[in-house]
Order: C-alpha cells, then structure tokens, then sequence
C-alpha cells in the first residue's frame, strides 16, 4: 500500500496510532515507500529459515528469489513450502557450505536473511553485508567477543544495512509492557530480569534424522541436535541471551541514551543433559551419549549493570524440565510486572502503588489490554496465525517495511555487537569465579545521542 504523507497523517490520526516519543520514530513513520517489492535471498533454510519464508510467501510485496542451504532435506522442505504458497520455485544453492557466496553474486537479490548455525552468523553476516546485501541476521551470542567488533566494523566500512531479528520484542505483553514503561506506570524503573527458560532437551537430542526427541546429536541429529548441542559439551555460558535481554533493553533505552556497562556470571553444575540421556527409554546408562561430558552448567545467572544506574538479571536455563518462561521482570518506583509462561495476557502478576490493594499482586490482563501497543492494534488480525503467538509477523513486518522506506531498522548492528556479547562475556566472567566484565561500548560513544527507535510509532 502506498501512503501519501497527508492520508498517513488522516488514518494515523484516527486511529491515534502515534506515541508521543519525539525525536526520529515519527519521521521513521512518516517516510514513504520508494520501492514496492523486495527481493530476498534465504541464507540457511532450515526449521527458522522456513519460519521467516512463511511469513514472506504470504505477502505481496517479497520475492523469495533464491536460498542457499548445504542440507538437501531442508531444502526441500523450504521449496515445498514455496510450492504450497504457489510461487515461483527459488534458485537453489546446495553445493556445500559456501555455495551461499554464489548467491550474494545474484544482482536480483535486495536482502537476506541469515538463519544458519551459531558458528556461521559471523561469516555469513559480514560476507552479506560485504556484497552489500541488507542482511536480517538471526539470534544467538557471539562466539567470541572480537566477533562483535567485526559485525560492527563490517557494518561501518559497507554501511550496508542490518537488522537484528529479535522476536520476544515484539510479544503483545512485552510491547504494552515498554509503553507502560514509556507512559510512566513504573515510575523510575530500577531492575529487570529476563532470560532463556526453556526446556530444550528434545531439540537438543532427536531420534536419528527425525524431529523426535531421542538421545542423538551431532551428525546423527536434525535441526538444532546437529549443531547446538556441541555448544553444551564445549562451553558454559550464557549461551541465548537476546530473547531476554532484546526486550528489556528496549525499556531502558540501551544503546540509545543509556548502555551496558558490566556483567557477572556463575552457573550451576551440569546435571539436566546427561540425567536425560540415562534416564530416556532410547538411551540409558549403557549408550555411548552417557559418556559425553557436559560443561554447560544447568543454569547460569547473568547480572548486568547498566550506565544509568539501572540492573538487568539474565538466566540461561534449558537443560532441566520446567514449563517456558522467559522471566520478564520490570520494577520500578511505582510497582513492577512479572511474567510467568509464553506471553498470555492473565498469565503473570503485576502491582502498582498508586493502583493496586495495598501489598497485592493484581492480574495484569486489564492493564496489558490498557496499554496495548498501537502495533498490536493495527496488526492483531494479521498476526494471528504467524509464528511465536503472532510476534514473528512483526518482526519480518519492520524488516521489509523498513527496506521498502529506506529507513533504519529499529534493532540494528549496534545491538546485535552489544547483545552477543554477552555471551562470550559470561563465559570468561564463569571461568573467573563470577569476575565483573567490562562490556565495551560498540556504538563508541555514540550511545549518548542516538535516539530510541523500536516500537515508538504504530506503523510497523
Ligand atoms: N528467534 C527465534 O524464535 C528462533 C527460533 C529458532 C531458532 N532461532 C535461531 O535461528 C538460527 C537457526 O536455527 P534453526 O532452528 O533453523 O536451526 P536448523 O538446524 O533447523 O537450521 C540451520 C540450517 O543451517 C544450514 N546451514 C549450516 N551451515 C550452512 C552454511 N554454511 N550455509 C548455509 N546454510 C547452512 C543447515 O543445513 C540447516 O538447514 C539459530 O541462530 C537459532 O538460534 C531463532
């Protein structure tokens, strides 16, 4: 659809879809389409690749125009979704792992997205933008912290643009959630918490090539078993922090008028994985995966101290059998939220000095549907059948809206460098006994004036 400035300024106006944030979400807004169609290549099309092609092949405005995956399954899997969407067949790039440079040759290809293996983000992020592709690039932590520097750096030489994928902070409660916070409802907010609280062990082990739980992972594995279980036996960390951390940094403006300053971790012992392993009727105590030694400790505790004054808490917590959650926790002068399961409005508690019976939880559902973010009113109905409880839409929304305008994209380089590198962070931070860790500055300064962007117009 294109908007000319004046019908923006009539519908929006109506449907009182502006916040009041001043500063560049508005003129974000106000920016018209310069192009109509974007033309997109898939980098990795395995199970979150073919999420992110879903949301595309119901839309007019993109072209799946090639994909590039060294795994013949899934790439039949993605091009049968292609076919049941009945559009054109992708060029297909299989020939082994760097088959995907061949596609960034492509001059028909405006964008891609990178939903491949943690190790591969790096390679696959800078090769895209070098070809000055703009690249959607998928979540995880960074291997090592000097990858952080080398996103940033790959992004200021090409000044090609990137978009980080972060989902969770598109969650309809999340996004009421920043314009309480935003409005004020909070008061001055203190602490946060946030984290990856998912019971993973059956994406962690598969039956053989199969998306059934079982006991195997590495070669014999599918999906996510081939790859992120070797992270668990090599490392201890906190290994997934943005779907926790994405969200909450949004809150306090990070990167944008505040940052992260320092961190500390520790962690548990490791007990979940190999427990799993003896006790599933397809391992036992005799199968050779009961031998396999794993470092990652079962839960590990991320504590973060921001410029302004303000402390987030992270936990990393799938290897144990515990319902998911992501632990939202937002507190301030005025009262504070939690959360509790995935994201349902009356599933979690909330209190407000000025509001609430003294020293009471209330049931948070009133003020979420208060509060809901003018996205979520403009979207809800479209969302509804899209991936993660609608947020997938919203998030492959801003990705193409953004490209069609011209605009930046509201999670961008510098919160990818600053989010991954947590990872690396709390890995030497556990090593040293809980040692604070500086975290360095990756927007070098620039944190101080660069104004907030995610989620402060209702357009997209
Ligand atoms: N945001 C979310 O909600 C969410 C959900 C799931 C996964 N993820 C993230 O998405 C990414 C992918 O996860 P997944 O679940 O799709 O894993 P997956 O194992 O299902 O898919 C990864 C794909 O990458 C391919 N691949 C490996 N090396 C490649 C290369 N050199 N070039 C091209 N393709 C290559 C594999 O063959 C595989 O098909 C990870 O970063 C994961 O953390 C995010």
């Amino acid at each position: 659809m294109l908007y000319s400035r004046r019908n923006f300024l009539k519908q929006t106006a109506a449907a009182g879809s502006l916040l009041t944030l001043p500063g560049v979400g508005m003129f974000q807004a106000l920016a018209e389409e310069k192009r109509t169609t974007v033309r997109i290549g898939m980098i990795a099309v395995g199970l979150r690749g073919q999420d992110h092609m879903q949301e595309l092949l119901k839309r007019t405005d993109v072209e799946i125009v090639a994909m590039a995956d060294p795994d013949p399954k899934m790439m039949a899997m993605a091009q049968a979704l292609i076919q049941k969407y009945n559009k054109k067949a992708a060029v297909e790039y299989g020939k082994g792992p760097y088959d995907y440079r061949n596609l960034l040759k492509r001059t028909d290809v405006d964008a891609v997205y990178v939903c491949s293996p943690w190790e591969w983000h790096l390679q696959h992020g800078v090769d895209a933008m070098e070809a000055g592709k703009i690249t959607a690039m998928e979540v995880c932590g960074a291997i090592k912290l000097q990858d952080c520097w080398d996103f940033v750096n790959a992004y200021e030489k090409t000044k090609t643009p990137f978009m980080m994928l972060e989902n969770v902070c598109y969650r309809r409660d999340i996004m009421a959630v920043l314009n309480m916070v935003r409005q004020g409802r909070f008061g001055e907010v203190l602490h946060l918490q946030g984290g990856y609280e998912h019971d993973l062990r059956g994406v962690l082990f598969t039956t053989g090539q199969t998306d059934e739980p079982g006991v195997d992972f590495g070669e014999k594995g599918f999906s996510e078993a081939r790859w992120r279980t070797q992270h668990y036996v090599n490392r201890n960390g906190e290994l997934y922090p943005t779907h926790g951390l994405g969200p909450v940094a949004n809150m306090i403006d990070i990167n944008r008028g505040n940052r992260l300053a320092r961190l500390s971790s520790i962690a548990t012992k490791a007990r979940g994985l190999h427990d799993y392993i003896v006790k599933n009727p397809k391992g036992g105590p005799n199968h050779p995966n009961a031998k396999v030694v794993f470092k990652q400790g079962d839960i590990v505790n991320t504590q973060i101290q921001c410029e302004n004054g303000e402390t987030i808490l992270l936990t990393h917590d799938t290897s144990l059998p515990r319902p998911y959650n992501l632990g939202f926790r937002v507190q301030g002068t005025n009262g504070l939220w939690q959360d509790f399961h995935a994201g349902e409005p009356e599933a979690g508690f909330i209190h407000f000095e000025d509001k609430s019976p003294h020293h009471k939880w209330e049931d948070p559902k009133p003020y979420l549907e208060e509060y809901d973010h003018p996205l979520w009113k403009k979207y809800s109905a479209l969302s509804t059948e899209s991936g993660h409880g609608g947020m997938d839409f919203f998030v492959d929304n801003a990705f193409i809206e953004c490209i069609k305008r011209d605009v930046e994209f509201p999670l961008d380089v510098y919160d990818l460098a600053t989010w991954y590198a947590i990872t690396p962070l709390s890995e030497k931070s556990i090593q040293e006994k809980g040692q604070l860790q500086e975290i360095p500055d990756f927007t070098k300064g620039k944190w101080k004036t660069r104004k907030p962007i995610f989620g402060v117009h209702g357009e997209y």
